[in-house]
């Protein structure tokens, strides 16, 4: 034989189509849902920065949940917008506020195997829209007054039956703060998925005008991190896990995957990511145009996610991803 032909042909296994290294399952993917208190009734708004996506009262919400668990999908992540906010963000701890009442509805007419996270943050309901307390006088967002007030919205909506609280705004110390205050009050099987590595992206756009939560001042800079910086987001994350996450999350996914792949090296603790609002946006407006095809970029973003290590991907895409899987769709066509 010749040496100018190889002897290894990588097209051997592969028009087998035998191996997968990695898999993508609709356990593993957590659907974002909007729930505005100023909706009534059985209405839910369409989101024009997010095609395909809504805000939903909590009746239309409830629907949402059973559907989506009925296509097979495990867990859902509530956002709340509140009919009042005020400088400190009161509502989001009110035992009557949106979604406390959002959780206890879902958990009483959904089967018990759905997976209820709840945003833990103060954006949605602060009229300054910062993820914490502010001082008035200079605008500087106070870590450690805020930790106080997200302790209270943990045991909120813990006890309003949250699985897993998401604390999403960066402070400091929050997961210690959140996890002494849960197990304080007896919420000691409440689980903690941690935004360990936020960073300070363009990619949460369309998301401010879905959940109503852009900031009236300043920037995110002072609490979210430099989109420069790697070595930092594995600080950040050994920080949340010794403070006791059970989950952690490098934020946004499709532009981070270098990150989630380090978290994934160094660390032996479940791993999310989050497929966010731009990143989702980005494809939508792109298929729109007939430039690229949605359901195709879909999965290839979500298999990149999935190869760099995540665990579990919040993406706004989980019902897509489940249809594609009842269709027998789930395997991009090779042709
Ligand atoms: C706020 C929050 C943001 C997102 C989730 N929680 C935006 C921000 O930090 O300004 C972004 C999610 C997305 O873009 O899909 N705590
Ligand atoms: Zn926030």
């Amino acid at each position: 034989m010749s040496a100018m032909f190889p002897t290894v042909r990588m097209r051997r296994l592969r028009k087998l189509k035998l191996i997968k290294e990695t898999q993508l399952s609709t356990d593993d993917l957590i659907l974002p849902l909007f729930i505005d208190e100023n909706i009534e009734g059985e209405t839910k708004k369409p989101i024009s920065s997010m095609p395909g996506q809504y805000r939903f009262s909590i009746e239309s919400a409830v629907k949402e949940v059973l559907e989506v668990r009925s296509m097979g999908l495990k867990s859902v992540l509530l956002f709340g917008i509140p009919r009042r906010k005020d400088e400190t963000g009161s509502e989001a701890f009110n035992t009557e506020g949106v979604i406390q009442r959002a959780v206890r509805r879902i958990k009483k007419e959904v089967d018990d195997d759905v997976v209820i996270i709840t945003d833990l943050c103060l954006c949605e309901y602060t009229t300054h829209g910062h993820c914490g307390l502010v001082d008035i006088k200079n605008g500087q967002v106070l870590n450690d007054p805020t930790l106080e007030i997200l302790g209270k919205i943990a045991v909120s909506q813990a006890e309003a039956g949250a699985d897993i609280v998401a604390p999403s705004g960066m402070m400091d110390g929050m997961v210690k703060a959140i996890r002494e205050n849960l197990d304080d009050k007896g919420f000691t099987d409440t689980a903690i998925m941690s935004y360990a590595a936020k960073y300070n992206s363009a990619l949460y756009g369309p998301f401010r005008e879905a959940a109503d939560s852009g900031y009236q001042f300043g920037d995110r800079s002072g609490y979210q991190m430099d989109v420069s910086n790697a070595r930092e987001a594995l600080r950040e994350v050994e920080l949340d896990i010794e403070e006791g996450a059970d989950i952690v999350m490098v934020k946004p996914a499709i532009f981070y995957l270098d990150i989630i792949s380090k978290v994934r090296a160094r660390f032996d603790v479940p791993l999310a990511a989050y497929n966010v609002s731009g990143e989702y946006s980005m494809i939508s407006a792109a298929s729109e145009k007939g430039y690229l095809n949605r359901e195709e970029m879909m999965m290839e973003g979500l298999a990149a996610i999935k190869r760099a290590g995540a665990d579990l991907i919040i993406t706004y895409f989980a019902k897509d991803v489940a249809k594609e899987v009842a269709e027998g769709k789930f395997r991009r066509s090779e042709a």
